[in-house]
């Protein structure tokens, strides 16, 4: 690999070995694939077995898939393990990024889930972070650098081939996802949507919905949300959108 230019770090798990491929080949950069391993104890173990010295900057891809804490300790490892090796700009592209539902403290005692997260990513080396939509983007003030929050939709209504018609209603699951819909609704020259309130037990996990302003009757109704966990919000939207008289989903 040329000195003084960038590479891009494959993190651990599918998503990230299949994004750090996509992008290395459209950025025309070298990917380097760390070796991951975990000790007979299950704690995590990583190494750059190439020579990276004198490169320029590392682009680490690491979504965080599940085990979510796993995919955190193997991004803050491999930020030490070049750092080790004299790399000083790290960017972390985390196409998913986990922990940015608990952005507030909802039950006395809770912690900032997200704020803890983004403060040891960026004390680990990180200089800048890149995801797609993360939850909310004031989660990302957390991080101490630049971030950039990617916004996906309207890119996946293109290839699913997917447009917005007459009939057609794109509807978020919860008023969380409302400026999600709002912007895609404009950028797709969509004039029809609307948003369903739901409630979610705070204990057991359990959501309902509690107020819609869509009619969807004879529509096509796209739900769009940024995280699918258990299915329950957009199993219930669905739902509720079928019995409405809602054609397609
Ligand atoms: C909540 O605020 C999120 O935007 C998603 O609606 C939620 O995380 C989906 O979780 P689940 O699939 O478990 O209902």
């Amino acid at each position: 690999m040329a000195p003084d230019s960038w590479v891009v770090v494959g993190g651990w798990g599918a998503a990230s070995t299949e994004f750090s491929e996509g992008l290395a080949r459209r950025m025309m950069l070298h990917l380097v694939k760390p070796v991951f391993k975990l000790f007979p104890d299950d704690e995590e173990y990583v190494r750059i077995e190439e020579d990276i010295d004198n490169i320029k900057g590392a682009i680490v891809v690491q979504s965080f898939e599940k085990p979510a804490s796993r995919s955190l300790v193997y991004s803050i490892l491999i930020a030490d393990a070049l750092r080790e090796a004299g790399v000083s700009n790290i960017v972390l592209m985390a196409p998913y990024m986990a922990y940015t539902r608990q952005d507030r403290v909802f039950l006395p005692g809770e912690p900032i889930s997200v704020r803890a997260v983004m403060r040891a990513l960026s004390s680990s080396g990180y200089k800048a972070l890149a995801s797609i939509e993360v939850h909310k983007d004031y989660v990302l003030r957390h991080f101490n650098g630049p971030t950039l929050n990617m916004f996906p939709f309207t890119y996946m209504m293109r290839e699913a081939g997917v447009s917005c018609g007459e009939d057609t209603i794109i509807v978020a699951p919860d008023i969380g996802s409302l400026p999600r819909v709002e912007r895609l609704a404009r950028e797709t020259g969509c004039t029809s949507y609307g948003y369903l309130v739901k409630e979610r037990d705070r204990v057991t996990g359990e959501v309902r919905l509690v107020k819609s302003t869509v009619d969807p009757r004879g529509k096509d109704a796209i739900v769009v949300d940024d995280i699918i966990s258990t299915g329950g919000t957009i199993a219930l939207a669905s739902q509720w959108l079928l019995e409405k008289g809602a054609k397609v989903l």
